[in-house]
Formats: structure tokens, sequence, C-alpha cells
């Protein structure tokens, strides 16, 4: 079951005007959040981050964020899995088109759900592959926008040479991958790019960061240049869906060793437990040890 514009109904009945301007322009934006157990993992911050998207593209809130989650936890009750991937999307409605913002047009908000599976084990046993891309994308990579062609096109790149992610890179710095965040350790730091207008600020980023300050991780969050990352120790990817994975080669060369270093199975280990506690109704936030 969907949910569209205050409906509930079958995939296969739901119909969008072709005059949506998310068909027409992109004009949109749009959240994933991952549910455990049927619990949405992180739903404050997700709402949060749709807040600062809709802000970037001048978009009101169709709902407060009481509505979202009654709107999600029905959703989440009438879907099989018990983990699940709930996709959310805001349009800005259905207009003649026009590039200006149309006058009174309500917003087409349209949410799915789709099971959500973990990373196989395989995968995370031996990492997966990634190719390197310029990052030729607009100046506001932090607003999760539904206009995706260079998304598109730059993840296509790696499939198309049999890897999973193409890490990019602008003026000579890792930005982030082509649907996640990236992070490399080097000298046994793990090295994060700032949160800024050229990237997403990911939610599986932010929990990472705050597993390694919990947990005393050695880690500085600054630029990283391209050449720390191609000499880089390991390099992960994260994201809500593939959770935390390592990248074990990078254009054909291995990283490091060639297989998963000791800080992505210490932030593996720690996630999933983070994941348990917080499923089991513990702490949401982490607490640095004192
Ligand atoms: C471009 C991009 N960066 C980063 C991320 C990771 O964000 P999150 O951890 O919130 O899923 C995603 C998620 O799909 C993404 O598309």
């Amino acid at each position: 079951m969907i949910y569209l514009n205050g409906k509930f109904m079958p995939i296969e009945d739901a119909r969008i005007p072709v005059l949506d301007r998310g068909f027409i322009f992109g004009d949109g934006v749009y959240e994933v959040i991952p549910v455990y157990s049927r619990k949405p993992f992180r739903l404050p911050e997700h709402l949060q981050r749709l807040q600062h998207s809709l802000d970037g593209i001048r978009l009101k809130n169709p709902h407060s964020n009481s509505e979202w989650s009654a709107i999600l936890r029905q959703l989440i009750e009438v879907n099989d899995s018990e983990d699940q991937s709930v996709y959310l999307h805001v349009t800005r409605g259905v207009a003649r088109r026009d590039h200006a913002f149309p006058k009174g047009a309500p917003p087409t908000v349209f949410i799915m759900s789709n099971p959500l599976l973990a990373p196989p084990q395989e995968l995370l046993a031996t990492g997966v592959a990634a190719i390197s891309g310029i990052d030729n994308r607009w100046l506001r990579c932090d607003i999760k926008a539904i206009s995706l062609l260079p998304n598109v096109l730059l993840r296509q790149m790696a499939i198309d040479s049999g890897a999973m992610e193409t890490v990019l890179f602008r003026d000579g710095f890792m930005t982030e991958g082509a649907a996640s965040n990236i992070f490399v350790v080097k000298n046994e730091t793990l090295l994060a790019p700032p949160k800024n207008n050229l990237m997403l600020p990911g939610i599986t980023y932010d929990v990472v960061l705050e597993l390694a300050e919990a947990h005393r991780i050695r880690h500085e969050v600054r630029a990283v240049s391209e050449y720390e990352v191609r000499t880089a120790d390991e390099i992960l990817l994260t994201s809500s869906t593939r959770e935390i994975m390592p990248i074990t080669l990078l254009d054909g060369k291995p990283v490091g060793k060639g297989s998963p270093g000791v800080v992505f199975e210490v932030l593996y280990s720690l996630y999933q437990e983070y994941k348990l506690t917080v499923m089991r109704g513990g702490e949401a936030k982490l607490k640095v040890e004192s």
C-alpha cells in the first residue's frame, strides 16, 4: 500500500496528473527513512532534513511533524515487512506548465514503503568496488531534491564498470558518493568532509560521527583531498538503506589491504548494536562516555 494525498491505496491504483511539477520540472524534495521492527529510525532527524529541503526550495511543509508521524505509522502498519524503507516525496503540485511557482496549488504528497533488505553479508565480508567521478552537480546538494539526473548518471557510470558507487570529487576534494556519504580512514583517523552545500547531510553520516565520538574512535571533520582518498587505508560509504559498507576497490585499485579494515568492523558492529538499542526504546541520542 502507498499513501497519496491523504489516501492509502495499492500502488497500481495511484495516479498523478501529467502536469505535476515533480514530473514536469523535478520540482520537489524527498526523504528515505529506514524502519526497523516497524519503528522509523531517527524520524525527528529525517523530518528536520525534510524541512530544510522544503525551505531550500521555498515550499511550505504540508504537514506538522505529528501529522507526518501519524501518516507514517499507518503506512508502516499496512505494509507487510518488519523492516521497511519508506520513500516520502513532496512536489509543488499540479499546475499549467510555467517555471514560476503556481499560486494556490496544493503540494503532492506521495509515500511508499518497500521491504528493507540489509546489505548481504558476503558483500560486507569482501567490501565493494567504487569508481571515481567528477562532481558535476549543482551547488545545493544539501537539498534532497527529486531532480536526481546527475546522481543517476554518476551512479550508472559505476554500474557500467561493475562497481557499486561513484565517489565524487570537486576541485580536488571529495564531496560524497552518488547516493551515499563517504568516509576515509588514514593513519588510524576517520576523516569526514564537513557538512556544507556540496553534500547531503546524511542521517547515517551523523550516526557514524556520534558513534566515533562516543567510543573514542579518532576522527576529524575536515575537507578530505583526492590524494587522501586515493591513498586511504579504508574507505566507507554510508546511507540509510546500505548502513555502513566498506569500499575495498577504487578505480580497480585495492584500498589499503584490499579487504574491510578494522575501523569499518568496529563501526559496523557499533551501528548494529546502536540500532538494536534504539529499537528496544533505548537512548535515541548517543552520549559521550565520560
Ligand atoms: C547523494 C546522497 N548523499 C548521501 C546520502 C546518505 O544519506 P542518509 O544517510 O540520510 O541516507 C544519500 C542517501 O541516499 C544520497 O542520495
